[in-house]
């Protein structure tokens, strides 16, 4: 039976194999898919083993998805701009990176929450690895123009630098901002900073806002209400990252699959179950 796993450091919390298992039961394929903790220096080390003991695939998480990244024989366009893998299938080739998360994401936004991001304007907040790994699937989606803000500015600089060309050929305007300086009146504010975990408040001013956009954090549960209740005080449509969670969780398994599963139906299942 082939053997998929999520690898990562912490990884009890991890919501990926109860949704692949659903994904599986609706298929009707069958694989199993187990939680890997790895040691902190010993990544690839467990994919190694793993790769070595029948497994087929391994989705990737914190704090192993740059490692993972250099760790692929081949990458997917995606993958290399993101400059980040969370999804990894070993193969006769070799271990084939990919990054599903910027897919999962826009698939949540134009698909679930039926948002078309085609010539809206959009805010990204942070720039760390959740925004690397977003920005390329975010341009491919044709907004008018994504603006990056960040506490540190030079890190929304880069990210640009590594997009602007892609971006050049699909029409879409990169802008790096600070925080206090990100200007007004967005379609789409897209959270991607950790701000709410370590307590902070919402880093942005409500005029960011459009009437009407959509507000959403990467996070769900606890760690995404103070920005979701934020943004409904300020008249927003509020959406957590569950969406994104099981959007690039049907990337992955229809990639190493050839099948796409009913995420709309997990995701109804699974809300059911965290609310
Ligand atoms: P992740 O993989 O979740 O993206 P990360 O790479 O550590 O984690 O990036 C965290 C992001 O949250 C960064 O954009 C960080 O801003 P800096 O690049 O300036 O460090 C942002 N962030 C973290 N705490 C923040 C806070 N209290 N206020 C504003 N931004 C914050």
């Amino acid at each position: 039976i082939d053997r998929y796993a999520v690898a990562g450091n912490p990884v009890a919390h991890s919501r990926s194999p109860e949704i692949h298992a659903q994904f599986a039961a609706q298929t009707g394929q069958a694989l199993t898919y187990e939680r890997l903790l790895c040691p902190l220096d010993g990544f690839a080390d467990s994919m190694q083993a793993f790769a070595a003991s029948g497994g087929r695939g391994c989705n990737v998480t914190v704090p192993f998805k740059f490692e993972a990244h250099a760790l692929a024989t081949h990458l997917s366009e995606r993958a290399k701009l993101a400059g980040a893998v969370n999804t990894l299938s070993f193969d006769a080739q070799g271990w084939f990176g990919d990054n599903t998360d910027g897919a999962g994401l826009v698939r949540d936004i134009e698909v679930n929450a039926q948002r078309p991001l085609a010539g809206k304007r959009v805010l990204l907040l942070g720039a760390g690895g959740a925004s690397a790994g977003a920005l390329g699937s975010l341009i491919a989606a044709r907004p008018a123009s994504i603006c990056i803000a960040n506490r540190s500015v030079d890190k929304a600089q880069a990210l640009i630098a590594v997009h602007q060309t892609y971006a050049q050929t699909l029409g879409v305007t990169l802008a790096a901002t600070g925080l206090d300086d990100c200007g007004e009146g967005y379609d789409f504010l897209i959270n991607a900073t950790s701000a709410s975990l370590g307590g902070a408040g919402v880093p942005v001013a409500a005029s960011v806002l459009a009437p009407g956009a959509l507000a959403l954090d990467m996070m769900y549960g606890p760690a995404a209400a103070p920005f979701l209740n934020w943004a409904r005080e300020h008249g927003a449509e509020a959406r957590d990252g569950l969406g994104m969670l099981v959007e690039q969780a049907g990337e992955a398994f229809a990639l190493w699959r050839g099948v796409r599963p009913d995420t709309a139906a997990v995701l109804s299942a699974m809300r059911l179950k965290l609310s």
